[in-house]
């Protein structure tokens, strides 16, 4: 079974009403491919949620880029997935570098977090990626297995509705892009990891996302790559390009 192209826009921190809706109407211009060929996702923050979804053109999919680690109640400033349900958002991102790093959001309370937005019905898009220490010191692949195994021991076999993002730290918002042959060599470890740890099937079907410094430029040589299902995309989309990158799923078909 071939696994659909996916493109997520993490739209992250930034946005007024009046950039927001901006970016809708060009989104809503674009000249798209068909979503039998690429899913589609934009994650707007909290606030600029009810817009996008009732203003965005529905081959596009809305999601939020965090939410509470369980039922909602007294926690002043988180957003439960009760909320995001019942607004009807279907994604959420959970365990985005930037939380982990900055918010010092530990793999368990990452892998929590999955487990249970996915009980409350939302699709998950769950991060993860390694700092240049790391990778320097030859330590990709524990460290993104960690992270994994975290996940894992929060949500068992239940993979349906995960998307995997490999983001590494070093190509975040950086301009640092990791070569098509990098992200492969990655992404092929994580497949081989999902096989061994959950499942055959689960690693032929779950989606592996490339995150860090995605460009209408560099997304067409990453996406030809076998393990490369799609983007995780930061600053570009919140420019015009973002429609390139979506588009970038022909690359992918023709590859
Ligand atoms: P970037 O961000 O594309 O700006 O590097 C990617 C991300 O943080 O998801």
């Amino acid at each position: 079974m071939a696994r659909k192209f996916f493109v997520g826009g993490n739209w992250k921190c930034n946005g007024t009403l009046e950039s927001v809706s901006k970016l809708v109407d060009t989104l809503n211009a674009g000249a798209i491919v068909s979503t039998d060929i690429v899913e589609v996702v934009v994650a707007p923050p909290f606030i600029h949620l009810p817009l996008v979804k009732d203003r965005l053109r529905k081959e596009i999919q809305v999601s939020a880029q965090n939410c509470w680690v369980k039922k909602g109640g007294a926690y002043t400033g988180e957003v439960s997935a009760e909320q995001l349900v019942d607004l009807g958002i279907p994604y959420v991102i959970l365990g985005h570098s930037e939380r982990r790093h900055i918010m010092k959001e530990s793999h368990d309370f990452v892998g929590q977090k999955c487990a249970y937005a996915l009980s409350k019905g939302l699709k998950v898009i769950a991060c993860i990626g390694e700092t240049l220490e790391e990778r320097e010191a030859g330590d990709t692949i524990k460290v993104c297995a960690e992270q994994l195994t975290a996940i894992k021991e929060a949500i068992g076999e239940n993979w349906s509705e995960v998307v995997v993002a490999y983001e590494p730290v070093w190509a975040i918002g950086t301009g640092k892009v990791a070569t098509p042959e990098q992200a492969e060599e990655v992404h092929a470890e994580l497949r081989k990891w999902l096989a061994e740890n959950v499942s055959a099937e689960v690693a032929e079907a779950t989606r592996i996302l490339y995150g860090g410094s995605v460009t209408a430029g560099n997304c067409k040589e990453l996406a030809k790559k076998p393990n490369v299902d799609g983007f995780l995309v930061g600053g570009a989309a919140l420019k015009p390009e973002f429609i390139d990158i979506i588009n970038s799923a022909q690359s992918k078909v023709a590859a």
